[in-house]
C-alpha cells in the first residue's frame, strides 16, 4: 500500500512541475543544486556587494569610463547599477573600513565569493636572518628569505649580459654583510666588485701574472695550500689530489685531458710531496708547485716527464705567479679575489685556485661553526674541462655539508647546460635567480626547471633586476628597482657613465 502511495506521489509531482513556467523550473533546479552545495560540499552562503570605483580627471572622461565599464560587465552577462546620488556611500564602502553602506547584495557560495579575493599569490616572507630580494611582481609584497633554511642553499644567478646578475649578487652580499655574521668571498674575473668590497672595508686580493697586487706589492696564493681540516677523511690528501689533478688538466689542456697513467703518476707525486708537511705541519714546509715539478721528474714513467714539462711554464716560466707561498692574510670577513689581470690564459687556473682557497676557508670556518658565502662569476668557464668540471661540482656538493653557501653566476647558460654535470648542479641548487634570458636558453631552462609559459614572461625581454626567484618549491616573479641616488648604488653599478661619478 505504501509503495503505491509513493508512486502516486511522484507522478503527481512530475505532472505538477511540468505545469510550471520553464524559468521557474530552472530556478527550482538551481536552488536544489545550491542546497546540495551547502549541505554536502562544505560551501557557505555569503552576501556580497561588488563595487567598481571609477575616477577620472574630467566629468567627460568619467562618463566614458563608466560607460566602458558597463560594456565590459554586459559582455559577461552582468549588469552594473550606477550609484547616482549615492557616490559618497559607494566610495566609503569601497575603502577598507569594513563598513558597507550600499544595500545592494546578492548571495554567493564560498567558491564563487573566493574569485573576488585576489590574495592567492604565493609569498616568500621569512623572518629571522632573511635577506631582501626585491618585490613580488604579483602582489608587490617584499620578498624576504634565508637561504640557510633551504635543504640545499647552493644558488645560481642566470641571465643575459646586463640583466643585473652581478648587481643581484652584490645586493645579496651587502645584505648578508649587514644582517648575518657569515664570511663572504668573491671570485671576480671582471674586477667589478672592488668598489663595494672597499666601501665595506673588505680585502681585495689582486692576482696578476706579474705578481703585482693591489698596492703594487706582490700578492700570491699558493695552490698547494692545505690544512688538516681539508677533508673529513683521515687524510686530507684525497681531495687535494683531486684538485691538483684538475689543475694539471687545465695546464696540459688538449682534447683528451688526462690519461689514466697521468693521473696515477700525479697522484703518487702529490702524496710524496705532502709527506714531510703532513708529518710536521709547519707553514714553512708547505709545498709549492716547484716541489711537485721536482717530484714528477723523479718518477720513472715518460708521462711524468711530459706533465712536468707542461708545468714548467708555471714553475720557472713566465706564468709562475702560482709558484709562491701564500703571502696574503685571508682573515677579513669580506674577501674579493680580483683575477681580471690574469688574462685569458690563466683565468680558469685562477678560478680553480681561488675555489680551492675558499674550500680551505670553508673547512676552517666549519670548525668555528661559521657559514661561508662564496660567489663565483663566469662559472661556466670551469665546466668546459671534464676533470675540472667534475671537481667543481664535487666541491659544489660538499659546500653544503660544510656550511658553505656557494653562488654561481653565469651569462652563458648554453655552456652550463652543455656540461655533463649540469643535472648535478641544478639538482643541488635550491636557490635560483633567473634574470632576462636569451630565446635559446629559455626553452632549455623551461624544460630543466619546469617553468610554465606564464612564468616565462618574467624572463623574456625584461629590464635589469626583473626575473624569477626559485626558493625550494616556491617560484615567484620579482622586481627589484634599486634607487639610483644612493651611495650603495654608486658602488654597485657597472655602467661606465655611472661608475665615473662614484
Ligand atoms: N636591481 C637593479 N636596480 C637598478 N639597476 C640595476 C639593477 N640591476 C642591474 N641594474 C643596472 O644594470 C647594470 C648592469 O647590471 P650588471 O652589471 O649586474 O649586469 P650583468 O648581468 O652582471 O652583466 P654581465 O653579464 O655583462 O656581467 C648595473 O650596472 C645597474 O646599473
Ligand atoms: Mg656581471
Amino acid at each position: 500500500v505504501r509503495c503505491e502511495a509513493g508512486e502516486k506521489l511522484e507522478i503527481t509531482s512530475k505532472a505538477y512541475l511540468s505545469l510550471l513556467p520553464s524559468d521557474l523550473a530552472t530556478f527550482g533546479s538551481e536552488a536544489k543544486n545550491l542546497l546540495q552545495d551547502l549541505q554536502s560540499r562544505n560551501e557557505r552562503m555569503f552576501l556580497l556587494t561588488f563595487l567598481v570605483v571609477n575616477m577620472a580627471d574630467t566629468k567627460r572622461k568619467l562618463e566614458n569610463d563608466v560607460f566602458a565599464a558597463a560594456g565590459i560587465a554586459q559582455k559577461n552577462n552582468c549588469a552594473l547599477t550606477r550609484l547616482d546620488y549615492q557616490q559618497e556611500a559607494g566610495l566609503m564602502s569601497s575603502v577598507p573600513l569594513g563598513e558597507n553602506l550600499i544595500p545592494i547584495q546578492r548571495g554567493l557560495t564560498t567558491s564563487s565569493t573566493a574569485i573576488f579575493i585576489p590574495f592567492i599569490t604565493q609569498e616568500l616572507f621569512q623572518t629571522g636572518a632573511a635577506l631582501y630580494y626585491g618585490l613580488n611582481a604579483l602582489s608587490n609584497n617584499m620578498i624576504l628569505c634565508d637561504r640557510k633554511q633551504l635543504k640545499n642553499p647552493n644558488g645560481l644567478i642566470l641571465g643575459t649580459p646586463g640583466s643585473g646578475k652581478s648587481f643581484a649578487a652584490k645586493r645579496e652580499m651587502a645584505n648578508a654583510f649587514l644582517i648575518t655574521d657569515d664570511d663572504i668571498i668573491i671570485c671576480d674575473p671582471e674586477a667589478e666588485y672592488f668598489s663595494l668590497v672597499q666601501r665595506l672595508d673588505g680585502q681585495v686580493i689582486r692576482l696578476s701574472p706579474t705578481g703585482k697586487g693591489i698596492d703594487g706589492k706582490p700578492q700570491y696564493v699558493n695552490p698547494m695550500d692545505i690544512n688538516l681540516n681539508y677533508s673529513e677523511d683521515d687524510s686530507p690528501l684525497a681531495l687535494k689530489s683531486d684538485f691538483i689533478l684538475s689543475l694539471c688538466e687545465l695546464v696540459i689542456g688538449g682534447k683528451e685531458g688526462l690519461q689514466p697513467v697521468d693521473k696515477t703518476v700525479i697522484d703518487r707525486a702529490v702524496r710524496n710531496v705532502y709527506r714531510p708537511f703532513l708529518a710536521d705541519p709547519d707553514p714553512e714546509k708547505m709545498p709549492i708547485l716547484g716541489d711537485l715539478y721536482d717530484e714528477l721528474l723523479k718518477q720513472p714513467e715518460p708521462e711524468a716527464a711530459r706533465i712536468a714539462s707542461a708545468l714548467e711554464l708555471y714553475v720557472s716560466g713566465s706564468l709562475n705567479v702560482f709558484n709562491h707561498r701564500t703571502n696574503v692574510e685571508l682573515s677579513n670577513r669580506l674577501v674579493c679575489f680580483d683575477i681580471k689581470q690574469l688574462g685569458k690564459q690563466l683565468k680558469k687556473l685562477g678560478m680553480l685556485i681561488v675555489q680551492d682557497q675558499v674550500w680551505n676557508r670553508v673547512t676552517i670556518n666549519r670548525a668555528e661553526r661559521k657559514s661561508t658565502r662564496y660567489y663565483m662569476d663566469e662559472f661556466h668557464l670551469l665546466l668546459k674541462e671534464e676533470q675540472t668540471a667534475a671537481y667543481s661540482v664535487e666541491i659544489w656538493k660538499r659546500f653544503r655539508k660544510w656550511g658553505g653557501i656557494p653562488t654561481a653566476i653565469t651569462q652563458n647558460v648554453k655552456d652550463l647546460l652543455a656540461s655533463r654535470e649540469v643535472e648535478n648542479i641544478f639538482e643541488n641548487s635550491d636557490f635560483v635567480l633567473m634574470l632576462n634570458q636569451a630565446a635559446g636558453d629559455r626553452a632549455i631552462l623551461a624544460k630543466q626547471l619546469n617553468i610554465s609559459p606564464q612564468q616565462m614572461k618574467y624572463v623574456t625581454h625584461t629590464e635589469a633586476g626583473e626575473g624569477l626567484i626559485f626558493y625550494g618549491n616556491v617560484v615567484l616573479p620579482f622586481v627589484d628597482r634599486f634607487p639610483k641616488d644612493t651611495e650603495l648604488y654608486r658602488v654597485m653599478t657597472t655602467k661606465p657613465e655611472e661608475v665615473g661619478e662614484a
